[in-house]
């Protein structure tokens, strides 16, 4: 059985200090509920910091991005070399980063290659943007995506792939468990074709996209959803806890 995993997107927020204070307030509930993968991911600046608060307990790391070589002349860029032993996740092709600076699927192939590379577990997103959906094309550019993100890439164990339509994100609107159990059913098919059953099976898939407390148990408790990549719920500590608890629940898992 895929142990669920909940992860924190905290995007451009929280100052250092601010950021101490969140995963401080989260540390002891969140350690108590070992049943779900629990990962946090602050800015660049922050990790530091945060891995040391978080240092002995079950909570994992993250980054939000990384480039796709290891050293040389990148002016402001942050390499996989420099984030493994400091942490074991990095977000991969986030909508944003799509959409504000351009990544394409190029790209983002050689990010996710780079960070598997370097030891880096891969949040890898995809997802179809509002008039893809309604025209019907979220099959085609979801697996289109994956497809491309996996370009020459022979293993996909270490992989953690994030299903958020772009529509539902910061939107408040989120999609509805079973759309998304569907899409999901495809992205580990598509899988599954090219690693085989048994990797596809293992692999986790989440959903993202305005996850809430009040939402999360629609989605944890579709068979193919193995738990959530939430961004403004996991800026809040009571929010965060209780997504990670009631997915717990949902699961049918120890809390
Ligand atoms: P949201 O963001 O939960 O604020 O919609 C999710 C994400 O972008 O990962």
């Amino acid at each position: 059985m895929r142990v669920p995993m909940i992860a924190g997107n905290w995007k451009m927020n929280t100052t250092v200090e601010e950021a101490r204070r969140l995963v401080t307030e989260m540390r002891p509930a969140l350690d108590r509920i070992e049943s779900v993968e629990k990962v946090v991911c602050p800015p660049f600046v922050s990790l530091t910091a945060v891995a040391s608060v978080i240092k002995g307990s079950t909570v994992g790391l993250g980054a939000q991005n990384v480039y796709c070589e290891e050293k040389g002349a990148y002016t402001g860029e942050i390499s996989p070399l420099m984030l493994a032993g400091l942490c074991q996740y990095v977000i991969i092709g986030h909508s944003e980063r799509r959409q504000y600076f351009n990544e394409d699927g190029a790209l983002i192939n050689k990010k996710v290659k780079a960070a598997l590379k370097a030891g880096l577990k891969p949040i890898l997103c995809v997802g179809e943007q509002l008039r893809e959906n309604v025209a019907g094309k979220t099959a085609e550019v979801v697996t289109g995506q994956l497809e491309a993100a996996l370009v020459d890439i022979k293993d996909a164990d270490r992989l953690v792939v994030a299903y958020e339509p772009v529509w539902a994100i910061g939107t408040g609107r989120a999609a509805t468990g079973a759309q998304s159990n569907e899409t999901i059913g495809l992205i580990r098919s598509t899988i599954a074709r090219r690693y085989g059953r048994s990797v596809a099976d293992g692999v986790r898939i989440l959903y993202g996209g305005s996850v809430t407390a009040d939402n999360i148990a629609e989605f944890a408790s579709q068979p193919e959803i193995d738990g959530g990549l939430v961004g403004g719920a996991s800026l809040k500590a009571d929010q965060f806890v209780s997504i990670v608890r009631k997915t717990a629940e949902v699961k049918g898992l120890r809390v």
